[in-house]
């Protein structure tokens, strides 16, 4: 029996079934706007397409760190999964970049409007342990398969994009799926503590990643403002004074730099 049929947490796999989150259904608009654009649509799919790959690679790697013979496997299918999304998100990419006659056109991204779903990039593997690691990659596919929900059910204008996002979700909500059951089975007594750590720390990341943001606006707008109040009323000031100052050589007064000599 394969590791995807021998029960591992398979009962929920139905992607027909599976609902965006409230907030993701009430934005649909915004995100059906985002993918509206092809040229956007291509860049988000080759974004989309490193983060698989990263995570992928991630994924490898905690299956070489773990002791856990069936976590083993389990990674290396999962690895395996994240590097053929990826491939399939960069060949759609092609076949539309393909298809437009306007390649290498720059447009807004809004990568923060419709983000990749995992956010695997964040994970460090060599300090984490088998519970530590089950409970970000749980939260990381959740994650992930409520944005590619959403994503799927907005792209009705392109078929072939939507078809990819579909067969991918399969993948993740096995994947979101797995790491919870095989969470519970390492971890009998703190799996919901891991958890919710885990969901705190990546709430943690989303804020420093948005405080950074901000932070990049907020100092954008405040050398913009010095550059154009403060500084031409500093250009006005010295323009004034030097209208008042003589022209010429002229006499200093006696007592000003008195000499020795
Ligand atoms: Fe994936
Ligand atoms: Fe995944």
């Amino acid at each position: 029996m394969s590791l995807r049929n021998m029960g591992i947490a398979m009962e929920n796999s139905s992607t027909a079934r599976h609902r965006a989150p409230a907030l993701d259904r009430v934005l649909s608009p915004v995100h059906r706007w985002v993918w509206r654009n092809t040229e956007r649509r291509v860049q988000k799919l080759l974004r989309f397409s490193e983060t698989e790959i990263g995570g992928g690679r991630d994924i490898l790697r905690a299956a070489e760190v773990t002791s856990d013979p069936l976590l083993r496997r389990l990674y290396m299918l999962h690895a395996v999964d994240e590097h053929r999304h990826g491939t399939l998100f960069r060949r759609r990419a092609s076949a539309l970049l393909r298809a437009t006659s306007s390649a290498g056109a720059r447009t807004f991204r809004a990568d923060w409007l419709s983000p990749a779903g995992h956010g695997l990039d964040e994970l460090n593997v060599a300090n984490e342990s088998d519970d530590t690691m089950l409970a970000f990659l749980h939260v990381a596919e959740k994650s992930a398969a409520a944005r590619f929900t959403i994503y799927r059910d907005v792209l009705h204008s392109d078929p072939a994009t939507q078809a990819i996002f579909e067969e991918i979700l399969h993948d993740e909500m096995f994947h979101m799926n797995y790491t919870l059951s095989q969470l519970v089975r390492v971890s009998p007594d703190r799996h919901r503590w891991q958890l919710w750590r885990a969901r705190l720390t990546r709430l943690w990341k989303a804020y420093l990643r948005l405080a950074t943001a901000l932070a990049g606006v907020i100092g954008t707008m405040i050398l913009t403002i010095q550059y154009f109040v403060v500084l031409p009323l500093f250009a006005f000031l010295a323009k004034r004074a030097e209208r008042r100052e003589k022209t010429g050589w002229h006499p200093v007064a006696a007592g000003r730099n008195p000499s020795e000599y």
